[in-house]
């Protein structure tokens, strides 16, 4: 009976407007459900719509929602920027524009441009690095550091652990170097995964910490987010001060 699809009022249901992928010839059963995910996904609607580059673009939208990252006028620099989604939302949000670039972005991956954002091609984790981004930054000291980085898992646990947090503790001290008095930095870390002494450094250097999971990152993922407000100046880690709420 076709009715029986049909939600109340003759709708159907969102349950019964969900996609399905059936499992092609070659494809493997985690590729199918990774479709199926996308396009059922309403955040990977909602960015094609907006003309997003990545869906993750809204979690840097959530975390700004609760935290006020953004101010227009203030230098960002993206770690991990492919395919460019947070790099749009820091370019439109601090008003950044190809005349008076205020973002910078890097990722070893390819890029097509975005207006308003200088993008490096390189690996954060090679030496020369960091001194490319503050070189794209006109020698003027950031505002907000931002890194989304991960490498590819392994599959490994303990190894992959190691290897996040690697990227996260050369983002938070690339960070320490470059940010302005007052600035901040958010990074991408995994849960459980954020060191005890990453995270007593983080709050030396910072008037506060946070971990945030927005809604936008998946539930069944172990991402969250940390944020740390109020840059003491790369000098002034005493360690006293500032209210150092985690939570
Ligand atoms: C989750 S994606 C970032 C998505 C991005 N925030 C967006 O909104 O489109 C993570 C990115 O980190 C990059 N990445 C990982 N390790 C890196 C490294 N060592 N140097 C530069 N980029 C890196 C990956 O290539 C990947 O593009």
């Amino acid at each position: 009976m076709a009715d029986k699809a049909l939600g109340r009022g003759g709708r159907k249901s969102e349950k019964d407007l969900k996609i399905r992928v059936k499992t092609a010839k070659g494809r493997k059963v985690s590729s199918t459900k990774w479709l199926e995910r996308q396009l059922n996904d309403p955040y990977v609607a909602r960015a094609r719509a907006a003309g997003m580059r990545s869906r993750a673009a809204f979690k840097i939208i959530e975390i700004d929602e609760k935290h006020k990252l953004f101010r227009r006028g203030m230098r960002v620099v993206d770690l991990g920027a492919a395919p460019g989604g947070w790099s749009q939302v820091a370019a439109a949000a601090v008003g950044s524009t190809d005349a008076n670039p205020l973002v910078v972005g890097i990722d070893y991956l390819e890029m097509d441009s975005i207006p308003g954002v200088i993008l490096l091609k390189k690996d954060f984790t090679e030496d020369d690095a960091p001194q490319m981004l503050t070189d794209a930054l006109g020698g003027h000291k950031a505002d907000l550091v931002m890194s989304d980085m991960a490498w590819p898992t392994t599959g490994h646990r303990a190894t992959d652990h190691i290897r996040i947090m690697q990227l996260v503790e050369l983002a938070a001290y690339f960070a320490v170097d470059v940010l302005a008095p007052g600035g901040a930095f958010v990074a991408k870390v995994f849960q459980g995964g954020t060191e005890h002494e990453l995270l007593h450094m983080l709050k030396r250097h910072f008037r506060s910490t946070f971990h945030v999971k927005p809604p936008a990152s998946r539930q069944d993922s172990a991402e969250t987010y940390l944020v740390a407000k109020g840059f003491k100046g790369k000098d002034s880690a005493d360690g006293t001060g500032g209210d150092n709420s985690d939570g």
